[in-house]
């Protein structure tokens, strides 16, 4: 009860705006507001079968809400100039000088990469997952360098929102 009171006290704190006829404290940015969604019926039973393998702790406002952040940060990754976080996941060849060209290129953007782990996967392969934090434009120039460096088999850059706006 006193948890309800002292909750009551900071609503009357807030500004009060009008909503639905009446004078209520205005919304804050976790206010939950409800609104109706329109869908076919088989897209809402495959919908309901994504809720159920998220497990018990989700349902479908927590799911739908999931999927509009993750909506939120994919569009942060392709406006330019947003900070963003991006691993790059390589496998290259051990032989051959290699890993010194990739180390100096991780040395050149040692502002921008955070991280990175070296996995020897066989006698003549390694992996390598570079962390890297900055402005998405960089990142990808940094993922396209490394990359298209010679020895370099394969690999792929994901890029995430860093959470600060959803
Ligand atoms: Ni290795």
């Amino acid at each position: 009860m006193a948890a309800d009171h002292k909750e009551n006290q900071e609503q009357e704190k807030r500004p009060q705006v009008m909503r639905a006829g009446k004078l209520r404290p205005a919304p804050n940015s976790h206010d939950l507001v409800r609104f109706s969604v329109a869908m076919p019926e088989d897209l809402l039973m495959r919908f309901d079968h994504l809720v159920a393998r998220r497990g018990l702790a989700k349902n479908r406002s927590e799911v739908v809400r999931d999927l509009v952040r993750d909506a939120l940060a994919a569009d942060e990754c392709d406006t330019p100039g947003a900070i963003v976080v991006g691993t790059l996941s390589i496998v290259f060849e051990h032989h051959g000088g290699v890993q010194d060209k990739l180390d100096n290129i991780q040395h050149d953007y040692f502002e921008t990469i955070i991280s990175s782990i070296h996995v020897h996967l066989d006698r003549d392969h390694c992996m390598e997952v570079i962390i890297m934090k900055g402005e998405t434009g960089l990142i990808q120039d940094i993922g396209n360098l490394i990359l298209g460096t010679k020895g370099v088999k394969t690999g792929k850059l994901v890029l995430m929102g860093t959470g600060q706006y959803i």
